[in-house]
């Protein structure tokens, strides 16, 4: 797909490093960028151009970790803790999902707003339910934002109405692997043991040989909270550490095992280091994060010691199902962080928020979340008249007030892998 966007385009080059060209040119040839220009270069003059005007172009966003069941009650149920909000809102809501005239509606729900939205790709967790995953990676795919998917496990410490048997929960996973890897043009399977208090050891094992047999990558969730934190060292007094538990069943990066950890609010000393060497995707839900009051994660820290760090939504966690949000979350939550824990990890600024939500967490998928020659071409064109000031402003000025006070409305067109999506 070769063809020209001309507006106000602006993508990071590293996270502190935003570029931006005022009425430039961003170059589409074979789904991939070749870069961004003032004036379009000789060789690809024949393209079809789209004149966007004043318009910003920007990479699509990445969203690490969403929960596709629990948007039907986004905004509600914020009253509880981790662990009491599961068992009273989140458990009850995924056992719907066994239904799949339930799960039809739903899914039908959240893929529609995910396609309305800034995001181009993202890691989407389902429920234990192989036939309604199945489902939603077909709506997704249809939607055609990039995406991988993953039917969840839980064998123990669940309600009966929403627990696997042990053989039963790895048999269902692999059959689903089977019928799902390599059919979709752009929805993928991603192991996801839904986190440690709710996988057995025997568990874990079963899920490891499946990730081996077909080189899948795996989501979870990592020391969110300080009840779920203690509950892993009742379970595991022998690990060392919440990540170490993952980390003994070959779930934890790696080379051959690129793997998110979602939250990692409480991750410190030997954790963090295995976080870093292993090269695992910490996936910073800001706004989840504060709505059930687990914490603050140190992202200034793990950024300085070269932990690969994305944003996540963490619906329903977090209410927002928008990446911009997420950016401005992170913002003011790193200001809380300094002012209150730490005052040397300073705050995160806006090029390094739009950083995360890009290029940061869009690295768990390739060459993705950039313009630079060679990435997947993921962009979003956003008309950001209704934001009318009688202020000038500088491209990047717009770009903050769109990461601040963004709505989706404002959102043009959307292409991701060079394709317009409809
Ligand atoms: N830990 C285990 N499951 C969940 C979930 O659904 N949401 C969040 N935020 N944390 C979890
Ligand atoms: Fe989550």
């Amino acid at each position: 797909m070769n063809q020209i966007l001309a507006g106000n385009i602006c993508y990071s080059k590293s996270v502190t490093t935003l570029a931006s060209v005022e009425r430039g040119y961003l170059i589409c040839k074979d789904g991939e960028s070749a870069g961004v220009f003032a004036e379009i270069p000789e060789q690809y003059r024949g393209f079809p151009l789209t004149d966007y005007g004043d318009c910003l172009i920007i990479p699509g966003l990445c969203d690490l970790h969403i929960h596709a069941p629990q948007y039907s009650y986004r905004g509600l149920g914020m009253d509880l803790e981790l662990l009491d909000w599961l068992k009273t809102y989140t458990f009850p809501e995924e056992a719907k999902f066994a239904d799949l005239a339930h799960a039809e509606r739903a899914y039908g729900i959240f893929a529609d707003a995910l396609k309305r939205g800034a995001t181009t790709r993202a890691g989407v967790f389902a429920t234990i339910h192989p036939q309604a995953t199945e489902l939603l990676m077909e709506k997704l795919d249809a939607a055609g934002l990039v995406t991988y998917v993953g039917k969840l496990n839980m064998d123990r410490n669940s309600p009966d109405y929403l627990r696997e048997e042990t053989e039963e929960s790895v048999k269902a996973t692999g059959e689903w692997i089977a019928r799902t890897k390599g059919k979709l043009k752009n929805t993928s399977p991603i192991l996801s043991p839904r986190f440690v208090p709710t996988c057995s050891s025997e568990l874990m094992r079963g899920l490891k040989e499946l990730q081996k047999e077909h080189g899948l990558p795996v989501q979870s969730h990592l020391s969110e909270n300080h009840s779920e934190i203690a509950w892993v060292r009742e379970l595991h007094p022998e690990s060392g550490g919440y990540g170490q538990v993952y980390n003994s069943f070959g779930l934890f990066g790696g080379e051959s095992t690129p793997t998110i950890m979602a939250h990692c609010v409480w991750s410190k000393g030997s954790e963090e280091a295995l976080l870093r060497d292993n090269g695992v995707f910490v996936a910073h839900c800001p706004q989840s994060n504060t709505n059930l009051a687990s914490g603050i994660a140190p992202v200034r820290r793990f950024l300085q010691r070269g932990i690969r760090v994305g944003l996540g939504t963490d619906v329903a966690g977090g209410c927002h199902a928008s990446i911009f949000r997420a950016m401005s979350d992170a913002i003011q939550a790193s200001k809380l962080y300094w002012r209150l824990i730490d005052q040397n990890d300073t705050p995160l600024t806006v090029p390094e928020a739009f950083y995360l939500g890009t290029l940061g967490g869009g690295a768990f998928f390739g060459k993705v979340g950039s313009f630079e020659p060679g990435y997947e071409f993921d962009a979003v064109v956003i008309d950001d008249t209704d934001l009318a000031t009688i202020r000038t402003l500088s491209i990047e000025d717009r770009l903050a007030r769109i990461i601040y006070l963004s709505e989706d409305s404002q959102i043009r067109d959307k292409y991701v892998r060079g394709y317009k999506i409809q």
